[in-house]
């Protein structure tokens, strides 16, 4: 696969066909590879073209994949939103036409994610038949669903055609990025469980892949810019008392970086802050029984930086034209090797300089004028391809320099949740709303693709910060359990009550995070269809089981409620906690249990955790 993110197992997992086309006139092959999963029911195709001609050939359009269906009785379902509102789920009726859902952002993006659905009109989250399609990319992607005039279906997915060609020389290979298409008849979750086992099994790599992730605490809504060393030390020693294992110092540690206008290409510690230096600073952490993570933006450079005025040519630009803020910042050329190679050595003395665990790459603008001083005018519409293939690079040789790093990708929240970078980095800051009610809409419609060891859920503070709203501290740790659990406020400003709730919330995490980790999730109400969410999480054996219920706004009289659990194994019998009768998982499936009739107040959640074993 060249160095694009692929799926990857041995023989014992997998089995690829190749069929080779040739076109003798043009002396052009194109490879069709098609692998299929023994224990899944997932089939991944890619395409690569081959020059076998004398002359260069430009590919203006390549799709990684091109299906038809002989009808277009179909429902379609994607993901869109935009920034702090990612992953909204859309259902839809395909009609006669083209429908398009894109990015030409130059990252996969909070608006569209690179994948799709095509479902019967009957089906649910738990029956019914879907067929899902994610591409391994995290670039410019388009997705065409045509329906034509016989009512027949035909799709493709692949590289966005949009700014895009590809000078292939004599003897050269163009490789696509991977479709991951999925097929289930248990409907949604059915199939949301198919991607959540390849990924992890055969997408995610390293030392991770496999290993429960630590609770954290990052300091960005607590302190955003302003905070030094002795500041951060105090809400290091609160939070490692609550029993948080990892401290991240977000944006602001390095060059002269006191707001987002300034300082991005100076990776090099900011001694006002800490005068120290970092590796101080993480022996105190580690003194107090914490790792250490650290979050940089490599991609960047702000105008205002030494980096910049020493290097203004390594920024994305058209040439006497000029470039366009974002953010206040400018996009590096990532298609030139050179910058590349600066941005490993400066990390590379950062990482090892701070023996950091753990590193959250942001990328806080999405890219505007893909144009490279490198390249001649007719292979400028190669660059926003480049620029993908140089971050992929990159990310390859920091990741081998650093096995024991937990890499964390983010795009201003979830602006590039895609299996490209789950590829290099195997979780992703889902969104940077930390509201819990919007949260149950973000992460239950990342959930349709992603599996939940991927999705990093953060406590915040309340009056939240994004939308304003109230809410307990039980209803945003309810939320943020179901995820890669983090903390994103002021310890130190707490009460002794809420430090007493966040240890509690902190102690039932760790003895849970192997289910909700690597367990089998299931959806049960969808946020997006009324007032309540209910998602659950079924171990492997099926001996225990987490089931979460959130009500977003209390009614008067509400009419009497049933929750039916799924996933459990009929035969066994489960015990609530507490409880010395068990209930038969057939019974909590089919019957179900009641929900309270008096849940008093708005945004209010329950947790049960049932187990064959008595629980007391
Ligand atoms: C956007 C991220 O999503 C936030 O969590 C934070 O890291 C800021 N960038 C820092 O600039």
């Amino acid at each position: 696969m060249g160095n694009l993110p692929h799926t990857y197992g041995n023989d014992a997992d997998c089995e690829t066909l190749e069929i080779t086309v040739e076109d003798k006139v043009a002396q052009l092959e194109i490879i069709l590879s098609y692998t299929a999963f023994k224990e899944h029911a997932v089939l991944v195709r890619s395409a690569k073209v081959m020059n076998k001609s004398q002359g260069s050939v430009s590919i203006e359009k390549i799709m990684s994949l091109s299906l038809d269906f002989p009808t277009s009785d179909y429902d379609l379902v994607h993901l869109n939103g935009t920034w702090a509102r990612e992953a909204q789920i859309t259902r839809e009726s395909i009609l006669p036409g083209i429908k398009v859902l894109d990015s030409k952002r130059g990252a996969s993006s909070h608006q569209q994610n690179p994948f799709f659905a095509i479902v019967d009109p009957y089906a649910t989250e738990q029956q019914g038949e879907v067929f899902g399609f994610s591409l391994v990319y995290s670039g410019n992607f388009a997705a065409q669903i045509q329906m034509d005039a016989y009512n027949q279906l035909r799709l493709n997915l692949g590289i966005n055609p949009f700014q895009f060609s590809w000078k292939l020389g004599p003897g050269k290979e163009f490789q696509t990025p991977e479709v991951v298409m999925v097929y289930s008849q248990n409907g949604l979750t059915g199939m949301s469980q198919q991607y959540h086992s390849i990924f992890r099994k055969h997408l995610l790599r390293g030392k991770h892949q496999k290993t429960e992730r630590p609770v954290l605490i990052n300091n960005w809504e607590a302190t955003y810019f302003d905070f030094d060393e002795s500041s951060l030390l105090q809400i290091v020693e609160e939070a490692s008392s609550l029993g948080i294992e990892l401290f991240v110092l977000d944006d602001g540690w390095f060059g002269k970086r006191n707001s987002d206008t300034e300082g991005l290409g100076d990776w090099i510690v900011n001694r006002d802050k800490f005068p120290e230096g970092l590796l101080s600073f993480t022996e105190k952490i580690r003194n107090k029984n914490m790792k250490f993570g650290l979050w940089v933006e490599p991609e960047m450079i702000s105008e205002k930086s030494d980096l910049y005025s020493q290097h203004p040519d390594w920024c994305l630009q058209v040439e006497g034209r000029g470039k366009s803020l974002g953010r206040g910042q400018y996009v590096l050329d990532f298609s030139r090797k050179i910058v590349r190679d600066y941005i490993e050595v400066v990390l590379t003395n950062v990482f090892s300089e701070a023996q950091v665990d753990y590193v959250k790459w942001d990328m806080n603008r999405h890219i505007t004028e893909a144009f490279s001083l490198e390249y001649p005018a007719e292979q400028q519409r190669e660059i926003y391809h480049r620029y993908i293939l140089g971050l992929y690079d990159l990310l390859d040789r920091l990741i081998t320099k650093f096995p024991n790093i937990l890499f964390e990708s983010c795009s201003g929240g979830g602006g590039r949740f895609d299996p490209g970078m789950l590829y290099y980095m195997p979780q992703t800051w889902t969104s940077d709303n930390t509201d819990p009610v919007s949260r149950l809409k973000i992460q239950y419609g990342t959930s349709l693709v992603y599996p939940i060891i991927t999705m990093g859920a953060h406590v915040s503070t309340s009056p939240n910060h994004q939308v304003g709203r109230m809410t307990s501290l039980e209803m945003r740790g309810a939320v943020a359990l179901a995820g890669n659990l983090g903390y994103e406020l002021n310890v130190v400003k707490m009460d002794g009550k809420e430090k007493n709730i966040i240890a509690k919330q902190v102690s039932f995490y760790k003895q849970h995070r192997n289910l909700i980790q690597f367990g089998d999730f299931y959806r049960i109400l969808s946020p997006f269809e009324g007032n309540e969410c209910s998602w659950m999480f079924v171990s492997e054996d099926k001996n225990e089981a987490l089931i979460f219920y959130y009500k977003v706004l209390n009614q008067a009289s509400e009419p009497l409620k049933i929750l039916k659990m799924h996933g459990l194994d009929s035969e066994k019998n489960y015990y609530f906690e507490g409880e010395q009768m068990p209930v038969g998982g057939d019974e909590l499936m089919n019957s179900g249990i009641y929900l309270p009739a008096n849940i008093n107040g708005d945004f209010k959640s329950i947790v049960w955790y049932v187990s064959t074993d008595k629980q007391y």
